[in-house]
């Protein structure tokens, strides 16, 4: 296949070259178009527009295809655990045994938080929503660590500091909720894998021990693998082009926490659980609201249904969705909106509108299921979203910096006033 595509503008015919990346996907390479041809493209929400070369996660959407370094997450959710995952995402590796040992102990040396950080957190009001906390006391890291701004440190000194975001994001995470609740902080307990530390500062009452279920454990691992990273998402792009100005990590992953925050990426997990609930309180009448769903003149959606590039169908769902039936299960719940989602499922992939239209369940869609199960809040499932997720920006970041890739800025097409001269306000 020729590596050049040809564009014919005006009176001449131009050669943009074509790159082919080790899947065999190919990209239109348009960093000369404007220089050349004086053109630039417009695609908003860049639909079709690659920003980056990566080599972090590769994502079919046709056929439903998500690895991470090369490693398929079906068999990532089977065998790994969360650590091991955020190691091979940030580093490209699986790791060898001495390494996760390493990596694991300076996040579990890090996991405490300044005492300060509990002003910050007993300053907001009970009912704050606790993504709007992640995000300003993530931010707040920068203040706590100056040193550790500079992005283009030694390579051991950025370490310390991916590490400490991700101990320390999990602290965070867990006392955010202890807030909503009025409970006492819990502190981290370095005898406990990451997952139990985090269940325990959740849910651990300093009036007695907390027993960390492992039913609970494998599905908060399995989910949090699921989350870990998903390629140009909005929240990963969001992290790499605010760390494109050679901002700090901290700021760079709190930027993220922001996009993801939108019901429309990973609010939509509150989004979904709220959905069923509501559709339970109708008496379940699912029917209804595939119509409406459906109905151009409603503004209700399915959420956690479609997806921007599966087209088939996301296998983090289909993942999760077995989780469900098991971990449920074992904890001997039965949760009827459960029966609602695959009831709505059942008929939306039956239906020409959702068809048509390539939607499918995503990984939201499920997920809020199994959060609730294992007795997390509505409002923290964006959390820990965000906690899953925190590798991949983290991997996300690294790779931008390391490439050193120049700041981001798009173009435009200006479709405003022409040149016009100013009016004083007596004769407007
Ligand atoms: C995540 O990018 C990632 O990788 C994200 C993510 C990750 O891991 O980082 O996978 C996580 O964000 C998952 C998505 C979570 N969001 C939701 O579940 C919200 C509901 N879904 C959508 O709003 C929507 O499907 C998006 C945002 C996910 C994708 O939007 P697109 O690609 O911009 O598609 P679109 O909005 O242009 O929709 C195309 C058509 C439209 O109909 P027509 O105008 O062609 O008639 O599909 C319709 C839409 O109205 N449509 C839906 C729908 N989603 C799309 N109709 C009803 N219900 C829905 N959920």
């Amino acid at each position: 296949m020729s590596q050049f595509a040809e564009l014919k503008y005006g009176d001449k015919i131009y050669q943009l070259p074509v790159l082919v990346g080790s899947e065999n996907e190919v990209a239109l390479d348009i960093s000369k178009l404007r220089d050349d041809t004086g053109l630039i493209t417009l695609d908003i929400g860049y639909k079709n527009t690659g920003a980056t070369k990566s080599a972090i996660t590769f994502i079919d959407g046709e056929t439903g295809i998500l690895r991470y370094r090369g490693y398929p997450i079906e068999q990532l959710a089977e065998h790994s655990n969360f650590m091991e995952v955020s190691y091979l995402l940030i580093y490209g590796e699986l790791p060898t045994e001495s390494q996760l040992e390493a990596f694991t102990n300076s996040i579990t040396r890090r996991t405490l938080v300044h005492e300060n950080i509990k002003k910050f957190l007993d300053a907001y009001p009970s009912d704050v929503h606790p993504m709007g906390v992640l995000l300003a006391v993530v931010s707040s890291l920068s203040s706590f660590y100056p040193n550790s701004l500079n992005p283009n440190r030694k390579p051991e000194e950025v370490d310390r500091t991916i590490h400490r975001l991700i101990a320390k994001t999990a602290t965070i995470a867990a006392w955010t909720y202890k807030k909503s609740m009025g409970h006492p902080y819990m502190y981290p307990n370095n005898k406990l894998d990451y997952v139990s530390n985090f269940l325990n500062m959740m849910f651990g009452m300093r009036t007695e021990d907390y027993q960390t279920d492992p039913v609970v454990v494998d599905a908060l691992n399995k989910l949090l693998i699921l989350h870990a990273d998903h390629e140009q998402n909005c929240s990963a792009s969001t992290v790499r082009i605010v760390g494109s100005s050679k901002a700090n990590i901290y700021s760079a992953v709190a930027s993220g926490i922001a996009a993801l925050w939108g019901p429309l990426h990973g609010g939509a997990n509150q989004e979904v659980i709220e959905m069923l609930e509501l559709i339970k309180a109708d008496g379940g009448n699912t029917k209804k609201y595939i119509e409406k769903a459906k109905d151009k003149n409603d503004n209700f959606r399915l959420m956690g249904f479609g997806h921007r590039v599966y087209k088939n169908f996301d296998p983090r769902a289909k993942i999760i969705k077995t989780a469900c039936d098991s971990v449920l299960n074992k904890l001997g719940i039965h949760d009827e909106v459960l029966d609602i989602a695959k009831e709505l499922e059942e008929a939306a992939l039956n239906d020409p509108y959702f068809i048509e239209r390539k939607l499918y369940p995503n990984v939201d869609f499920y997920s809020g299921i199994i959060y609730r199960a294992i007795g997390i809040p509505t409002n923290m499932f964006t959390v820990m979203f965000a906690l899953g997720r925190l590798p991949g920006w983290i991997a996300q970041w690294k790779e931008m910096r390391e490439s050193n890739e120049p700041i981001g800025r798009p173009r435009q097409l200006y479709v405003g006033e022409p040149l016009r001269d100013y009016v004083s306000i007596a004769k407007r």
